[in-house]
């Protein structure tokens, strides 16, 4: 008898063994520091300036951490800070190892980053080598002759072959990416500005350059890294002719070239295997599919990646409708729910505020759509990246000269025009809704000369409404956008099913309101958004009189009307 029972709890305990071998838990279950992260973008040039030259610094971001701290995000992704001739803002890299003098020094970054950690925030810094300046030295090195050892870091064609087969440049004035070079009659090659040359990716060395500078930067003891452009660093080197209608699907004809997963992989293998890092891809292909082979985990290469369709769709809301918006969410979701991970965001420094594209930045309705819009961000699956001064609730400026304009996107694009005859008017009226140096001017932190921004001359005009729109202010309401995006921030850490839970659209063809559940382990949590500035109706099922609204961004919470949402109203409710 003794046996038996001996012999029972064996097979029971064997059996147990065996099934819990099977339950493999899935990917998207794996907790992770970087999933559960809330990022908070900083761009240094418009952020705070310590030294009068009206220009953001390091010492400046150093002197706000107090801050960044309260916010309760977890990491910082900053815009480059290395040296730079400043072409495209430092995105144009003429030395990886140093710091841009305009924002300081290698001593202040390394204060930052310890003051940083001492805070328990993270620092993921922007790593641009699809190209670099003009100015770096390898560049220099390149261009100076055709047999120097530097040559082949870039992309030559020599002038003897005719003319290089057309490729479309992001920031040229001609929309020309090969620029012809008199020293060693030859073009070389470069997507964005003619100060931006892309590097040859097929180059091991140049690939190994790069290796070291990652190291260099993650020995001192940063957290990660966002991947500037890098689904273009591999380019079909036969250059072929580019088919009509290319312009549709540049992602497909300019980037994830043939070899852009194995340089993932090898500098997966080489650098990031090696510490606990966080790694995003700006751009991602131009699916779901194209995107999970950056982050699906059997293949080792980034952890995430953030695709542009759902901010790349048009101007406004208004004009593409919130059906479609929401269908590509729930697509990319659809990808991703069982492995893979991706960034979620709205904005950031190449986009418009976020506010003026999705929401509505009337005064009526700023705040609340602003509200709405994070509430979003702060429920959906994926890491939220949320740019700096968004709390506020900043919106466009608005510039009506071009001469207000510093950005090469703009400036170009309107010479270019200009030499065509093209309707200025037009483009400066379309430049208000869509420029990315609208999401650019710099923070409000309070009533004071230019925001309290700088003491000096603003590097970009500030933006008139901080009187009304600032820090200061909005630390002091408790209703205000500021102070509601921390509750979101908070509700997000206490509720593992915001990160973890599974995402489930409803009433999906609602045009105005956006509606899905969060669900894990039995908890439900039903979010809804009305995107629109009327009253909207939904049909979602389950509410039960046990159900119980966690947040919202209208005061009283509660609306007498069944089913109905105010305008821009967000609603988080537990399901019981
Ligand atoms: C990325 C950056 C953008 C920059 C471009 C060229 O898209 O986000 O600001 O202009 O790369 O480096």
């Amino acid at each position: 008898m003794k046996n038996n029972i001996f012999k029972m709890a064996l097979i029971l305990f064997a059996t147990h063994c065996v099934s819990s071998q099977k339950v493999k838990s899935s990917d998207a279950l794996q907790q992770k520091w970087w999933k559960e992260a809330v990022v908070y973008q900083v761009y240094p040039r418009s952020f705070k300036d310590s030294d009068g030259d009206g220009v953001g610094d390091i010492k400046g971001i150093i002197s706000k951490l107090d801050y960044i701290k309260s916010l309760g995000i977890d990491a910082v992704w900053l815009n480059p800070i290395y040296s730079s001739p400043n072409d495209d803002n430092g995105y144009d890299i003429s030395n990886y190892r140093e710091i841009m003098k305009d924002f300081g020094t290698m001593q202040d970054f390394d204060l930052l980053l310890q003051e940083m950690h001492k805070c328990g925030i993270k620092l993921i810094m922007d790593l641009v080598v699809n190209h670099s300046s003009d100015e770096h030295e390898w560049f220099k090195q390149s261009r100076s002759s055709r047999d120097n050892p530097y040559r082949n870091y870039y992309h030559w064609w020599p002038a003897e072959k005719g003319k290089p087969p057309y490729r479309w440049s992001f920031f040229d004035v001609n929309s020309d990416a090969w620029k012809y070079d008199a020293q060693t009659n030859s073009y070389y090659l470069h997507y964005f500005s003619q100060k931006q040359p892309d590097l040859n990716w097929e180059n091991p060395k140049v690939r190994h350059e790069v290796y070291d500078i990652m190291r260099f930067w993650l020995d001192k003891g940063i957290d990660g890294f966002r991947m500037d452009a890098f689904q273009f660093a591999s380019k079909d080197t036969t250059w072929p002719e580019l088919p009509k209608g290319y312009e549709k699907n540049i992602i497909k004809y300019y980037g994830v070239g043939p070899h852009l997963h194995e340089y993932l992989q090898e500098m997966n293998k080489e650098v990031f295997s090696k510490y606990d890092i966080m790694t995003v891809a700006e751009g991602a292909g131009s699916s779901p599919e194209d995107a999970m082979l950056f982050v699906d985990p059997d293949r080792k290469e980034l952890n995430m990646a953030y695709h542009f369709e759902s901010v790349d769709i048009g101007k406004h809301l208004k004009d593409f409708g919130l059906v479609k918006y929401k269908a590509i969410f729930s697509r990319y979701d659809q990808e991703f729910k069982d492995k893979g991970w991706l960034a979620i965001f709205l904005a950031n420094h190449d986009q418009p505020r976020m506010v003026s594209k999705f929401g509505n930045d009337t005064p009526k309705y700023r705040a609340i759509s602003s509200k709405m819009l994070s509430t979003f961000i702060m429920t959906m699956r994926g890491t939220p990246y949320y740019y700096y001064g968004d709390e506020l609730g900043m919106d466009n400026i608005r510039f009506n000269s071009i001469e207000d304009y510093k950005d090469l996107d703009t400036r170009n694009r309107y010479i270019g025009l200009k030499n065509k005859g093209g309707d200025l008017q037009a483009f400066l009226e379309q430049q208000k809704q869509t420029s990315r140096e609208n999401g650019r001017t710099p923070f409000q932190w309070d009533t004071t000369q230019n925001a309290g921004f700088t003491t000096g001359t603003p590097w970009l005009k500030v933006n008139p409404n901080y009187q009304t729109i600032n820090a200061e202010a909005q630390e002091k309401d408790p209703n205000s956008t500021l102070n509601y995006f921390k509750k979101l921030v908070k509700l997000r850490k206490q509720e593992p099913a915001f990160v973890y839970g599974t995402y489930t659209l409803l009433d999906k063809e609602n045009p105005n309101v956006y509606a899905y559940t969060r669900e894990l382990n039995g908890k439900k949590l039903l979010v809804l958004l009305n995107f629109s500035d009327k009253e909207a109706t939904y049909n979602t099922g389950f509410l039960t009189l046990k159900s119980k609204i966690i947040l919202g961004n209208y005061q009283d919470l509660i609306n007498t009307k069944t089913n109905m949402l105010r305008p821009y109203e967000a609603k988080i409710i537990e399901l019981k």
